[in-house]
């Protein structure tokens, strides 16, 4: 097992972060943590919202970080290649944010017959919204994060709310097939802008930031809107994508949070996904956040 020491570790003595890169390791550096352990899972390129999660789930004992850019749940023309690949700086970012253990895998130590035959049907929910726009995206999330959890044997897992369909698939995943952790969603980390944070924002150029922010504005004016109704919530964020061309609306959508359907009333959750041009391919970013519409008019449909 790899011993890595960080350079802010070497300037405040902290001990180098243990990294598991086989199974083997794996097990053995699991074995040795001691108490309640919750698994942090990410594909890398870690920033502040990582470490976010990171220190929340080290409030509730050991952390152990997963760093698997997972194939199976990137499409043909998707930035699988391109996807930023920077473990030296994300051992030191879990090690400052006070992670116990990594675990690296490449895809064959994950995959070691290669693409798995049986994969988790994320059922219906896995089909609609990002779904619909990234066929099989979903059942290669849930297959992953299966593995991963059998791997690590965690009581605890955290998941951003900012990727919120995946966050629900796998609550549902966990409910629906008794896997033994408690799944925590933690809210979406921002910087001082309102810039929901994302590994795909380092795609941005600079002079794309007041485009990039163009979403969580967007949301901002359909929470505002929502005393008003669904039509008033799309109406006000499709007004704000609209009037930026630097950006393509994806999708916009106001569902149930957590069958996912369309809906008028009640609590829902305002989704918001967009394509900007970049330098080397379309750049996808999202962005979410909770509102409540007014409740159903008894009588009324
Ligand atoms: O959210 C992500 O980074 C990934 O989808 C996850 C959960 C690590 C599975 O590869």
């Amino acid at each position: 097992m790899t011993k890595v020491r960080s350079r802010s570790a070497a300037k405040t003595a902290r001990p180098p972060i243990p990294v598991a890169q086989s199974r083997t390791e794996l097990a053995i550096a699991r074995a040795a943590l001691e108490g309640p352990v919750s698994v942090v899972m990410t594909m890398g390129a870690l920033h502040a919202g990582h470490a976010a999660l990171i220190r929340t789930a080290a409030s509730y004992g050991r952390v152990l970080v997963t760093i698997f850019v997972n194939p199976l749940q990137f499409g043909p023309n998707e930035d699988l290649e391109r996807y930023p690949r920077t473990l030296g700086a994300d051992l030191e970012l879990c090690a400052a944010a006070g992670a116990d253990l990594v675990f690296a895998p490449t895809p064959r130590v994950m995959y070691p017959n290669g693409e798995p035959l049986v994969r988790v049907d994320p059922g219906p929910g896995g089909m609609v919204l990002e779904g619909a726009s990234r066929p099989g995206h979903f059942a290669g999330v849930l297959t992953v994060v299966a593995k991963l959890l059998n791997l690590t044997r965690p009581q605890f897992a955290f998941f951003g709310e900012k990727d919120f369909q995946q966050l629900t698939l796998i609550r549902q995943m966990v409910t629906d097939l008794d896997m033994p952790v408690e799944i925590v969603g933690v809210p979406t980390w921002r910087d001082d802008t309102g810039l929901a944070l994302s590994s795909r924002n380092r795609y941005l150029h600079r002079e794309q930031g007041p485009t990039a922010l163009t979403l969580s504005r967007a949301i901002a004016a359909g929470v505002a809107a929502a005393p008003s109704g669904r039509e008033a919530v799309l109406h006000a964020a499709r007004s704000i994508l609209a009037r930026e061309a630097g950006l393509a609306i994806d999708r916009l959508d106001l569902i149930d949070p957590v069958t996912l359907a369309d809906t008028a009333h009640g609590p829902a959750r305002l989704l918001v996904a967009a394509i900007l041009p970049g330098p080397s391919g379309p750049i996808r970013l999202i962005d979410n956040s909770a509102l409540t519409l007014p409740p159903q008019t008894p009588g009324m449909g």
